[in-house]
């Protein structure tokens, strides 16, 4: 299979929103991802499939850090690579532009998601009680310095 990974375009943002809908318990709507592609602080990674989104990633660039907002893989698409794929894009765009550290909250039970940000070099720097509802804490994650 074969798998580009590009810039984010507004024809992208339906097979974006359905890989929300698949991944994600608290979904954005369409009109959010129409409104990043219009942010100018906003930067997202498709990873794309025979013409298919299969997963995506983006960061609000905030002066010299890159805060991760989401990123997700199609279940079908999972262990062989591509999420770390749009990580890589990712770090390589922050880097670019002049970004120097990376953060991202994460529910404190999504281990496959804690072990993915562990593996790229994120350590756990706190805790937010109740962020995702009540008893689903959010643990926030720090990578300082992306080279
Ligand atoms: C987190 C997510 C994006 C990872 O995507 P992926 O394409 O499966 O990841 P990769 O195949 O590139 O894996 C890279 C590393 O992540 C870790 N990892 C990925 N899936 C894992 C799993 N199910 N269990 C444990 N570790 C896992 C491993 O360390 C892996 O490295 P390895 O293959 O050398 O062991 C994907 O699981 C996903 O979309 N989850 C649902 C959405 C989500 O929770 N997003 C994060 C919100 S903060």
């Amino acid at each position: 299979m074969m798998v580009r990974y590009r810039l984010m375009r507004s024809q992208d943002v339906p097979g974006v929103f359905k890989v929300d809908q698949a991944c994600f318990l608290h979904n954005w709507t369409q009109d959010s991802y129409h409104a990043e592609i219009k942010n100018c602080l906003s930067n997202y990674i498709v990873a794309e499939a025979d013409g298919e989104i299969i997963g995506f990633g983006g960061f609000w660039q905030v002066i010299d850090e890159a805060h991760i907002t989401n990123i997700a893989v199609l279940e079908a698409y999972r262990q062989i690579g591509v999420g770390q794929s749009i990580m890589n894009a990712m770090l390589a765009l922050a880097q670019e532009k002049g970004c120097v550290g990376m953060t991202l909250e994460v529910r404190g039970d999504n281990q496959p998601a804690l072990n993915f940000y562990l593996k790229n070099k994120f350590t756990r720097e706190g805790r937010r009680k109740d962020y995702y509802g009540l008893g689903m804490d959010a643990i926030i994650m720090w990578r300082y310095g992306l080279e």
